[in-house]
């Protein structure tokens, strides 16, 4: 039994009349930027998390990128985050001149522990960037309240976290801002990328739709920021507003292919995902911890189960960001978690005996493993 790790294809399949009835009221309208999807898509995800304003982008690295523009960080800044991340998480901070400065995880939930933060803070720190990583909050009550005490600001990279909350108070809810990523494998794709910011905050929502279209003031023409072109474009909007249809459901399903691998998988050596107390997960991702992780993959390989390593490598290891990192050793949970995390098929249109299977051959691998001298 074939077991992929994404199909984006079944989305479509699933969705088809209203999708190509979308797509084609978009083209046949000629309002093809900043038009009525891209403008209500603002809304009803704004509405989604709870938060005041939603401001619709080209990108979730866009979103982050313009959240620090709009705060004002840069050259002789230090912005606290994980290495155990996606790159564009901590590339953002690197473009607006300001240094990532690097904290360990949690090895429980793969996002950043706050207890590592405060020796972390020096005078230069201006904002923690938690990252929110395959679909729950960072520990937001610990970091918002050491962000309150050192006055730092709070950005959340919450790429991987529509949908996500901790005791009702969704993701956008816990700094100036948030970033999030329809990417094409995220649980709301679009058909290419698209992202977005989220913030409660009056003046930084000001900024930031400024700055996604050149910085350009009330006035055309006029500047009032040095921005970019990173308007999500209207196509994408309308694709999104379809799958919204699906958001819950979709995400129900993963809820049940989840807790499918953690029943069969309660009794083996291997360690499964944690919930922290309080939060929802989404289920981005399903990640497990093996101290024979790449022997498993390649078991699972072969009998056509798809896996996915995220990520492999933290980034205070790639020759870009070494000189900001402290090198070996000085990030363990991160550097293991890197060595050891498998990511398993969990997307909505797997069927639950496609996931019984790849439960059960990692249930058997697990087995084998323990039972050889
Ligand atoms: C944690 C994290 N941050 C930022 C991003 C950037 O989002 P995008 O790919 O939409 O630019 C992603 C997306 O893949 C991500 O997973």
């Amino acid at each position: 039994m074939r077991v992929p790790f994404y199909d984006i294809k079944a989305q479509y399949d699933e969705l088809q009349a209203p999708m190509d009835a979308a797509v084609h009221e978009v083209i046949a309208s000629g309002e093809y930027s900043m038009g009525p999807n891209h403008n209500l898509i603002e809304k009803e995800l704004a509405a989604l998390h709870g938060v005041k304003h939603g401001i619709a982008l080209n990108s979730g690295t866009d979103a982050l990128r313009i959240i620090m523009d709009a705060a004002g960080i840069g050259a002789g800044d230090e912005v606290i985050t994980a290495s155990f991340t996606f790159v564009a998480s901590v590339e953002t901070i690197v473009q607006t001149g300001a240094r990532p400065v690097f904290v360990d995880i949690d090895p429980a939930t793969f996002c950043i522990d706050p207890a590592k933060i405060a020796a972390a803070i020096t005078p230069r720190t201006k904002a923690i960037q938690p990252v929110h990583l395959f679909g729950q909050l960072a520990d937001v009550a610990a970091i918002t309240q050491i962000a309150k005490e050192h006055n730092l600001a709070v950005i959340e990279d919450a790429a991987q976290a529509i949908g996500s909350h901790h005791n009702g108070t969704y993701a956008g809810n816990y700094g100036i801002g948030a970033g999030f990523s329809f990417y094409v494998t995220k649980n709301l794709g679009a058909a290419g990328d698209a992202g977005l910011i989220l913030t409660n905050d009056d003046a930084i929502a000001e900024a930031c739709r400024s700055i996604r279209v050149h910085g350009m003031g009330k006035q055309r023409y006029y500047y009032d920021h040095i921005g970019y072109t990173s308007r999500m474009d209207e196509v994408q909007a309308a694709v999104l507003r379809v799958k919204m249809t699906k958001f819950h459901e979709w995400n129900e399903r993963r809820a049940q292919l989840a807790a499918i691998y953690l029943d069969v998988l309660a009794s083996s050596e291997l360690t499964l995902p944690v919930v922290s107390p309080g939060n929802n997960t989404t289920w981005h991702q399903f990640s497990i911890r093996h101290g024979r992780r790449d022997a498993l993959q390649q078991f699972l390989k072969e009998r056509d189960v798809a896996s996915m390593i995220y990520y492999p490598v933290p980034i205070h290891f790639h020759e870009p960001y070494k000189h900001f990192g402290e090198g070996q050793g000085s990030l363990p949970e991160s550097e293991r978690a890197a060595k050891e995390i498998l990511n398993l098929p969990i997307h909505p249109h797997l069927s639950v005996d496609q996931v019984a299977y790849a439960a059960k051959l990692i249930a058997e691998f697990c087995a084998s493993e323990t039972s050889t001298p």
